[in-house]
């Protein structure tokens, strides 16, 4: 066990109630590093359009809903949610075969709501071999990276458990667009992250987290990797990152797997495809709670979505508390997996344990979600792809769901009696 990745991380990084009074932060406004990630303009571009099946695909995962204007600022909310609105995480994709894109190596340039073309590919090349495919394929490969110091700026050290959450959502967006889309996917980790990282030629500032297949081998020959130098571009927007050793540290120690678990099932899901998409693109985080309940049958519907399979090469199992504060026709209390494991009303204490958001005490029900697995990359991006699933559901059943990234870690497990990690909590209601 000792050969865990993360364990020391997690450790080092929990919230207490004395911590977050001894270590207040002044965010250093002048030099907020740049949350979106721009090439150079003479690159060719595909302008995201409605035409294309595979540019909604595309859009869906990211893409910008809305726009905050406030005094002095403006900023864009997107199809995925992120802590703090930081959006550490940037998409590549492989197209091969695919309506709407030439076959080549794109990035999603959210800004300007279109894929940029890095580099073109031939029959005999492409991205497959650091992703561990044997074959040459055929459709989407999505590759996540995390431009880290976008969140640290804010959130420190804590902030690399932002960048894996914030990444699972974006493998989230991928698994809700992909329902719309027709297509098969899964999950993979296993992927050569540095190989990835100097092909793209990145440095320091942005590191490669996951991938996700959406792609059937083409024919039996394997491909090679284009012999091109890709353009590069700083992602941080001129701010010169601060060093974060221990972040450093721990993503080096989670990029090798250990005992590893596949999931070769698929989720089923059964969703109307219009409402499906009008969830994607209206799904929002909830600011404030009306204390009303929500109804049996919502819960329920939350609890089978997010007992779904989760299709990867390395499947960590999760335990899933929900604490009911308001749910009609059902005993309110903490409930494991769905059980109800101790009967009362703890909707102040939940509140108290989200670093005292009302958020956690004021909705129908608070999520937590821990994990003792080994291998804490895919551990916390499974944690956020469920996390997603919560918020696209919650929106799809009229119902308002927020992410919750900070509570006081050792209080949960002492309240839950689970001596796991506390990966993520979410609160649900309307
Ligand atoms: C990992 C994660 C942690 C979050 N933590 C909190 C939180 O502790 N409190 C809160 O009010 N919102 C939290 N949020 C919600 C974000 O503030 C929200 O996603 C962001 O402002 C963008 O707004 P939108 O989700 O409405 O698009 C979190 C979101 C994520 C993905």
């Amino acid at each position: 066990m000792n050969d865990c990745s993360g364990r020391e991380y997690h450790e080092a990084t929990k919230h207490s109630w004395l911590s977050v009074r001894q270590n207040p932060h002044r965010l250093d406004w002048e030099n907020q590093p740049a949350s979106m990630k721009f090439y150079p303009e003479d690159l060719p571009r595909v302008k995201l359009s409605k035409a294309y099946q595979a540019h909604t695909f595309v859009y869906h995962i990211g893409g910008i809903t809305a726009k905050k204007s406030y005094p002095g600022v403006e900023y864009y909310l997107r199809t995925n949610p992120s802590a703090g609105a930081l959006y550490p995480n940037e998409l590549y994709f492989q197209a091969r075969g695919v309506e709407g894109f030439g076959d080549g190596i794109y990035h999603f340039e959210v800004g300007s709501s279109s894929a940029v073309r890095l580099c073109g590919i031939g029959e005999e090349e492409g991205i497959e071999p650091l992703l561990g495919l044997r074959h040459g394929m055929r459709g989407l490969l999505f590759m996540v990276s995390a431009v880290w110091y976008r969140s640290a700026w804010k959130y420190r050290d804590r902030a690399f458990r932002y960048c894996l959450l914030d990444a699972g959502h974006i493998l989230g967006a991928i698994e809700a667009g992909a329902y719309l889309y027709g297509h098969a996917w899964r999950i993979a980790y296993g992927i050569d992250l540095e190989g990835l990282g100097r092909f793209f030629g990145f440095g320091e500032e942005e590191w490669f987290l996951a991938a996700a297949i959406c792609a059937v081998p083409k024919r039996d020959r394997s491909v090679k990797i284009p012999g091109v130098s890709m353009p590069r571009t700083d992602p941080l927007g001129g701010v010169e990152a601060e060093p974060y050793p221990l972040i450093a540290r721990t993503y080096r120690e989670t990029m090798r797997l250990r005992g590893c678990k596949k999931e070769p099932r698929f989720p089923a899901f059964f969703f109307h495809e219009a409402a499906w998409e009008e969830a994607i693109q209206r799904r929002r985080s909830i600011r404030e709670f009306s204390k009303k309940p929500i109804s049996k049958a919502q819960f329920e519907a939350i609890m089978e979505i997010v007992n779904l399979p989760v299709p990867s090469d390395c499947d960590e199992p999760l335990a899933i508390y929900a604490i009911l504060n308001r749910v009609s026709d059902v005993p309110i209390g903490i409930y494991y997996n769905g059980r109800l494991v101790k009967s009362g009303d703890f909707a102040q204490k939940a509140g108290y344990l989200c670093l005292e958001q009302r958020l956690g005490s004021e909705s129908a029900v608070t999520f937590f979600i821990l994990g003792r697995g080994c291998n804490y990359r895919a551990l916390c991006q499974k944690a956020g792809l469920l996390g997603h699933r919560i918020y696209l559901v919650s929106e799809y059943l009229g119902l308002g769901c927020s992410g919750i990234g900070a509570y006081y870690d050792d209080e949960v497990r002492e309240f839950l009696e689970d001596d796991g990690m506390v990966l993520y909590a979410l609160a649900v209601g309307v």
